[in-house]
């Protein structure tokens, strides 16, 4: 089983979402393997987000990321990185396949519910930073 990195967003989790967005990825076939829930420091932030540096959303999206509590999870299915980005669907939820978690739990483009990981490099970037390890120890 491949393993990928889902990170609920604040304002999923502060809308009282974090139930649902787990019965759509249990419904999907993902089975948790590992879960937390972490307020990111600005740091944090930064190194999850570390591609996006210098970009025009890049602050209010560090403002957003920091605002509260996030879930974050190691996720296993067969392809998971692939079959959670279907899950999820696309950044912008107002464009997101009907069905999919953005689609159902995402406000904005930057509120869209959800992050998934989308390479192997990135499942263990971002779970490192949750979880301290690439997620093999976990769980
Ligand atoms: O999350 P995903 O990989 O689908 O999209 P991305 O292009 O890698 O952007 C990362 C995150 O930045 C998005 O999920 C949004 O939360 C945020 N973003 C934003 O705040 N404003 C934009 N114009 C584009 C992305
Ligand atoms: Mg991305």
């Amino acid at each position: 089983m491949d393993r990928t990195f889902l990170l609920i967003k604040p304002s999923a989790v502060s809308a009282g979402n974090v139930g649902g967005i787990i019965s759509c990825l249990e419904d999907a076939g993902f089975a948790i393997a590992a879960l937390t829930m972490k307020t990111m420091s600005r740091e944090e932030a930064a190194r999850f987000y570390d591609v996006h540096a210098g970009k025009e959303f890049y602050e209010p999206l560090m403002d957003y990321m920091t605002s509260g509590p996030t879930v974050g999870m190691l996720l296993e299915a067969e392809d998971a990185i692939a079959a959670l980005r279907r899950t999820v669907g696309a950044t912008d939820p107002a464009q997101a396949a009907e069905g999919t978690i953005r689609a159902r739990y995402g406000r904005t483009v930057r509120q869209n519910a959800v992050h998934a990981s989308d390479s192997p490099e990135r499942v263990e970037h971002e779970a490192d930073i949750y979880f301290g390890t690439d997620g093999t120890e976990a769980a």
